[in-house]
């Protein structure tokens, strides 16, 4: 599809929805540039690996990459059970049955927890982290959830004009309790460094801002805190979506939360947590995920640009292949759930059926993560994350939807679609999803 503005400065702009296309853009990556211009408003805090091109993002990407090991995913599954231990016994405690208003208020608490502490070693109990610390205005999670959702705001409106209204006043907090928690995170790491040696991202970050390190990928202040920002924000806002989106469909679905269910059982009959090592046994957890973020993928749209007059190749709905000119200066944008829901590569693509990914799927008409080169560098971390919470809350837990008056007489039909509706915000945002956890 392909769109064209009648304002005279707005670039034209494509949809892919074809898997053999979107692959050839994104494995082309001199071709089909990421449009950084597109992504100013990440660059609030400083540069940073998701809104930068070339050199620079290769630099931060390098800096990253290694904390992005399979030790560091131990540490991520390891923290994770420890996080939901602490949800279990400590907030949920013996209740037979926990009612949740929103569920992203859970997941989002999650992700934050385990990126905070398995990227940055921010170990804060759940009961902690729901309390103002000395000197701030904001709890963590507040702060982080308004600087992300508000940074066009903050940009926009003049430093003069951020105390005229209440909801102005609580950003230009926001920001600067933000700010503060990312020095604590600097400081606390400084001076603890020294008694608990760690690998995690980091300890990657610091040792190359690190004035002393005279290795070539070195790292700015700003871009330090440009990083940090980062990567809070990609390491927690889609994986809460996207848990939450799961316990939706599961709730809505209960005959596959079954058979999910027994599959932990029979992968893990006794009464103890999982391993890193079990992780790969868990196939259906993984494909409740996969199926998820098919239906719900958190970035439903990518893009790129053309750096020169290229032609690309893709197919139609009748199966014939089409060259198309892309004039150089062109937006093409990868449609995420085109591709998905796109019924020559998935059978009844609107339906919830996760055993599709247990038997041979297709592969390059799933992109929830991109692909290529700038593809997400924290796909395996969310998927151990993932694993860990869904083994752990589904033996544990059965999850339905909460019965409220108001929606007593609706179809499932309506019920689903209430259930699931989201909004675009920075990523695919669920609206409201009220669920009750009852022990069993
Ligand atoms: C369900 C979970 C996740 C999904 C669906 C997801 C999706 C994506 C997508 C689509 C991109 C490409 C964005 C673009 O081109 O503008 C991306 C990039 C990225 N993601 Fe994720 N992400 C997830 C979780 C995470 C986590 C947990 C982390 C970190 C711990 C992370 C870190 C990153 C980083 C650093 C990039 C930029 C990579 C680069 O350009 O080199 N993501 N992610």
């Amino acid at each position: 599809m392909s769109v064209v503005s009648a304002f005279p400065r707005a670039e034209a702009e494509f949809f892919l929805a074809d898997a053999a296309a979107i692959k050839e853009v994104t494995s082309s990556r001199y071709r089909f540039p990421k449009p950084v211009h597109h992504y100013g408003l990440l660059l609030y805090f400083g540069s940073n690996i998701v809104a930068s091109d070339g050199e620079e993002w290769k630099r931060f990407r390098k800096i990253a990459a290694p904390a992005f090991s399979d030790r560091n995913n131990r540490l991520v599954w390891d923290e994770t059970s420890l996080i939901m231990l602490d949800l279990f016994d400590n907030v949920w405690g013996d209740k037979n049955e926990i009612v949740i208003d929103h569920c992203v208020d859970i997941t989002l608490q999650i992700a934050l927890s385990v990126i905070g502490v398995a990227g940055f070693g921010r170990k804060v109990s759940w009961r902690d982290d729901q309390v103002i610390p000395i000197g701030r205005r904001m709890t963590f999670k507040e702060a982080l959830h308004i600087v992300s959702t508000d940074m066009g705001l903050r940009i926009l409106v003049p430093e003069w004009a951020m105390g005229l209204t209440q909801r102005l006043r609580k950003i230009r907090i926001a920001f600067e309790d933000f700010e503060k928690y990312m020095v604590d995170l600097i400081q606390d790491r400084k001076t603890s460094e020294k008694q608990e040696q760690r690998y995690d991202l980091f300890s990657g970050f610091l040792d190359a801002n690190d004035d002393e390190d005279l290795s070539e990928a070195k790292l700015s202040m700003k871009e330090l805190f440009g990083n940090i920002f980062i990567f809070l924000l990609a390491g927690h806002e889609t994986t809460a979506h996207t848990l939450c989106f799961t316990f939706a469909l599961l709730a809505l679905y209960p005959n596959e939360q079954d058979a999910l269910f027994q599959h932990i059982k029979q992968v893990l009959p006794e009464d103890r947590l999982p391993t890193y090592d079990e992780m790969p046994l868990f196939t259906y957890s993984m494909a409740v995920f996969y199926e998820t973020l098919r239906m719900f993928p958190p970035v439903p749209n990518i893009p790129k640009i053309s750096s020169q007059d290229t032609i690309l190749k893709t197919g139609n709905a009748a199966g014939e292949m089409k060259s198309i000119a892309i004039p150089k200066g062109t937006v093409v944008r990868l449609d995420v759930p085109g591709l998905h829901f796109n019924s020559r590569y998935w059978e009844d693509p609107h339906a919830f059926k996760p055993s599709r990914f247990l038997k041979d799927w297709p592969r390059d008409a799933f992109v929830p993560f991109s692909a290529g080169a700038r593809a997400c560098l924290g796909r395996k971390f969310f998927e151990t994350e993932g694993i860990a919470i869904l083994t752990m809350l589904v033996s544990r837990y059965k999850i339905e939807v909460k019965e409220e008056p108001q929606f007593a007489a609706e179809t499932f039909e309506e019920r689903k679609a209430r259930i699931l509706a989201g909004k675009i915000a920075i990523t695919q945002t669920p609206i409201r999803v009220p669920l009750v956890f009852k022990k069993r």
